[in-house]
């Protein structure tokens, strides 16, 4: 995996592929950049591609394919009911997953929405390690409320723990005692926790969950999107892991959760999504509404190439080649920005490297949005694409209030098999501009804030004229360089 370099203080990760399609990508002056982003109200999700040139929004839909992947697309089979495309996708899941139940939906929230409408009964709890937006918006739509579990050391920015997405299993079993097992939907296991930096969780704390699940009565479902890099974490990072294949740990964890969910957006580098499990009645009560919201049960909304597409990375993701090469370019971009002083998220985990607002902007409260201010003076700096992962990306409580969130980070995603090292380089270097000029970087506040998932679409205004002083400043130092 890891290539060793004859003079060690050259080591670097390596890409195990080469790029044979390219887009070009477009660097805007400073003055430019600060106009788009006004343009765009200081949210990152509202700029254009065309004037971003590091696109690290997401890792979501946007990993490069490989040559299989699109060579398989050829050969997608367009038919309403009975397609090809479906039965390979199936023979697919059953290869990687051991389970050949399969419903289909058109993206992770898709999944979510099934899973919400059919599980989740008004005053009901879901038990999770740590939400995702859509996720809890899914649950308290139907009027259930979500209450997180993970372990301490997730929420500690700095950390040595190798897997800070585990549950507090004692926690879990007394929270189970207190509710009452009838009052629990499901506990919904999140491998690479999203919101806390990516962070994943053992093989054993995933485990011993459904095994308290099971122990109680309680349905148990893995969220698998980020399981990819969860996955090379496991293998590296975990004794039970080290004889096993990437494919033996699939089809055990697959084999002991009720029901497995993902984004293909995300697992198997494709579009889409699917719901697993090996219980039918499970499937059976979820498949009404598939035809209701997504599309007939041979596609589920997916466009059939990416049906293909996803059959084909899914075995990709049993390739360690493959899926290590997330996980080492984050590793590599925490290592630097670490040495260069910038609290980022640790230890590296997957998705991508998450910058620790909150410590570098301390004169920013909560409530101007710190994570939100910081992706801007990325963007100004450096034409790079974050996302706030903070305050920000909270719901309102039910009064109205402004709901804190534990962490304030800017999340900048690697997307798989896009950027080369050269690329990343870049971004800490203009990571590390915007670090040494932080007490520059004031707050935002709303021009425009919607009533769900906010953080899509609002519109912000920076709090004084102190984007116009960092882009000034930016002039000042970089000379006429882009
Ligand atoms: N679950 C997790 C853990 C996710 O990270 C995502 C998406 C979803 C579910 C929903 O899947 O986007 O296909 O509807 N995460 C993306 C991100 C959006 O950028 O982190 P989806």
């Amino acid at each position: 995996m890891q290539i060793k370099f004859y003079n060690s203080e050259n080591q670097v990760p390596m890409e195990m592929h080469k790029v044979r399609v390219v887009q070009k990508l477009h660097l805007l002056p400073v003055e430019e950049r600060l106009a788009k982003i006004k343009e765009a109200g200081n949210n990152t999700f509202l700029l254009q591609n065309r004037d971003v040139f590091m696109d690290m929004l997401t890792d979501s839909g946007v990993n490069a394919m490989s040559d299989n992947q699109v060579a398989a697309m050829g050969i997608a089979d367009d038919s309403y009911a009975g397609s090809e495309t479906c039965n390979r996708l199936i023979d697919a899941i059953e290869e990687v997953f051991g389970v050949r139940h399969f419903l289909p939906a058109h993206q992770g929230r898709a999944c979510e929405n099934i899973l919400a409408e059919t599980f989740v009964k008004p005053g009901q709890f879901v038990l999770m390690n740590f939400h995702f937006t859509t996720t809890k918006a899914h649950i308290t739509r139907m009027g259930g409320s979500v209450i997180e579990l993970v372990g301490a050391e997730g929420l500690v920015t700095d950390s040595q723990h190798p897997f800070k997405g585990n549950f507090d299993i004692e926690r879990t079993k007394q929270i189970i005692k207190e509710l009452g097992a009838k009052n629990i939907a499901f506990v919904r296991i999140e491998a690479g926790t999203n919101l806390i930096g990516g962070q994943p969780v053992s093989l054993e704390n995933m485990l011993e969950v459904a095994k308290i699940c099971k122990e109680n009565g309680i349905m148990s479902i893995l969220d698998a999107s980020l399981l990819q890099d969860n996955l090379y974490f496991m293998k590296m990072r975990e004794e039970m892991c080290k004889n096993m294949s990437i494919k033996d740990i699939m089809h055990k964890l697959a084999g002991v959760m009720d029901i497995v969910y993902f984004s293909a957006r995300k697992l198997g580098f494709a579009r889409g999504g699917a719901i697993i499990s090996h219980n039918e009645d499970y499937i059976l009560r979820m498949k009404e509404y598939i035809p209701l919201y997504e599309g007939f049960l041979t596609y589920g909304g997916m466009e059939v190439r990416s049906m293909e597409a996803m059959a084909v990375g899914l075995r990709e993701t049993l390739d360690m080649e493959y899926i290590s090469q997330g996980p080492l370019f984050i590793e590599y971009m925490i290592k630097e920005l670490d040495k260069a002083g910038v609290p980022v998220v640790k230890p590296a985990g997957g998705l991508g490297a998450h910058i620790n607002a909150r410590e570098i902007l301390p004169h920013i409260p909560q409530s101007q949005y710190p994570a939100a201010a910081l992706a801007t003076a990325l963007y100004i700096a450096g034409g790079v694409r974050g996302m706030e992962r903070g305050t920000l990306s909270e719901q309102r409580n039910p009064d109205g209030t402004e709901r804190f969130a534990d962490m304030e980070l800017v999340r900048l995603a690697v997307p798989r098999r896009v950027f080369t090292l050269s690329q990343l380089k870049y971004c800490i270097d203009r990571v590390k501009w915007v670090y040494d000029n932080r007490e520059l970087i004031g707050g935002l506040r709303w021009e425009d804030e919607p009533r769900v998932l906010r953080f899509f679409f609002g519109r912000l205004q920076p709090i004084g004229d102190w984007q116009e002083r960092l882009a000034e400043k930016f002039r000042a130092d970089f000379g006429d360089s882009l």
